[in-house]
């Protein structure tokens, strides 16, 4: 027990989270054709369709609980209403099992950034049948029967879209396509409450949400009108009004109050960000380091950390929501190794702090156990609680110290050291 008795309660989730088209390789679906910043390939990937295990075992080696992986829907469903590809069906299963016969809880995602190549082909979410067809693989999947209870049916939806549709950094690399965007937003709503009525349908034991990532926006320029109104429509848009279309129940107004569309919210969190006029300033976008110095914070390769936010963002979302929570990805792409286990640290604190004011906080899910595809950046960018040596035969994983101090407050519930 920690010197002032405090651990995290019993049955806390501590676990890793990945995404298919992030690990995977062998890509199936929409990101088949897309080259990173860096000249990446999804292709390259880490391998973990031809060997998951090897990965698996380190969750072993570091005694986590929980796992966040997803189904490649491109992988799965090779056309609109088609029954699911036997052979990739049996893989996922082998993974899911190897999980549960470990007493590993897996979460599993349904849509994480990647549409079938034949969806991307009709138009993606835009499409109004979107919502029917993943209604059907939803339903496909829940018959499956995998040992899962948590479901994530849709990721991030509202960086999904940002990125596909306004900023054009995610295929389809549209910029500013609201009306588009709007639709897709919609069927994604839709698509997410179809989808969980089937997984319910099919087991009603199973738990189903979304994870939203939640950043807190500021203005660059603290007495510029645009800043200042972007910087507000941001966080009113991204961070509430979005997440609520998605908790409300579906035919509930949008005045409801009664948050029955999730059985829990997913929360990701890396940190803030400055917006200046209606753009970005943090180092993913290349604002230079020696501007963060001199404001006195600290980033990592991508963004802003901010981990006393969390202390008051997850009771925040218990009092207003009343749903379980869990964070489904909170981590740090850096290569310095000191910073990121201080900044891990931080955030346990900051979550510890959460807990005392009341938030149902249920879980943590270090984002990522590996380094992988880091999307738009390719692999530059390294998050994992492994290394991978990409340039390497066989590309051999190593776990970095930060395991070891994650694999102690998994095992004794508090931080040590
Ligand atoms: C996404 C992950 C991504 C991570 C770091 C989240 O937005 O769900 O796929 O790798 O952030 O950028």
């Amino acid at each position: 027990m920690h010197g002032d008795g405090f651990r995290f309660p019993d049955g806390f989730l501590w676990g890793a989270a990945s995404s298919p088209t992030q690990v995977e390789g062998d890509t199936r679906n929409e990101w088949a054709d897309f080259i990173a910043r860096d000249g990446g390939h999804a292709d390259e990937g880490c391998d973990a369709w031809a060997d998951f295990e090897r990965d698996f075992r380190l969750l072993e080696t570091m005694g986590l609980t929980a796992f966040r992986i997803g189904l490649d829907w491109g992988r799965l469903q090779p056309a609109p209403g088609a029954p699911l590809d036997a052979a990739a069906a049996a893989r996922y299963r082998q993974m899911l099992d190897w999980l549960s016969a470990r007493g590993i809880a897996p979460f599993v995602t349904l849509f994480h950034f990647a549409c079938p190549r034949w969806m991307a082909e009709r138009g993606g979410w835009a499409n109004p049948s979107a919502p029917a067809w993943f209604e059907d693989f939803a339903r496909r999947v829940a018959a499956l029967e995998l040992p899962v209870v948590h479901w994530i049916t849709v990721n991030e939806p509202c960086v999904y879209l940002t990125m596909s549709h306004l900023i054009g950094l995610f295929p389809p690399r549209r910029r500013f396509a609201f009306p588009a965007g709007w639709r897709a937003l919609r069927h994604l709503v839709l698509g997410h409450r179809f989808a969980r009525a089937a997984l319910c349908a099919a087991n009603p034991t199973a738990k189903v949400g979304i994870t939203k990532h939640f950043k807190h926006f500021m203005p660059y320029r603290p007495w510029h009108p645009v800043d200042l109104l972007n910087a507000w429509l941001c966080n009113a848009i991204f961070s509430r009004y979005l997440l609520e279309a998605f908790l409300r129940e579906s035919g509930s107004g949008v005045r409801s109050t009664s948050w029955t569309g999730c059985d829990f919210i997913g929360v990701n969190y890396y940190g803030r960000m400055r917006v200046k006029g209606f753009s970005d300033v943090s180092p993913v976008s290349g604002a230079p380091r020696e501007l963060f110095g001199r404001l006195n914070v600290v980033c990592d390769d991508m963004w802003e950390q901010d981990p006393p936010r969390l202390a008051r963002l997850l009771p925040d979302l218990t009092r207003r929501y009343g749903l379980p929570l869990y964070v489904t990805e909170s981590g740090f792409a850096t290569e310095d190794e000191e910073l990121r286990v201080r900044l891990l640290k931080e955030h346990v604190a900051s979550m510890r702090e959460a807990v005392g004011e009341g938030a149902d906080l249920r879980g943590y899910f270090y984002w990522a156990l590996t380094d992988n595809f880091e999307w738009a950046e390719g692999y530059s960018k390294k998050f994992g609680l492994a290394g991978v040596d990409f340039n390497a035969h066989g590309k051999p994983r190593t776990l970095r110290p930060i395991a070891e101090a994650y694999a102690r407050l998994s095992r004794n519930g508090y931080w040590i050291g």
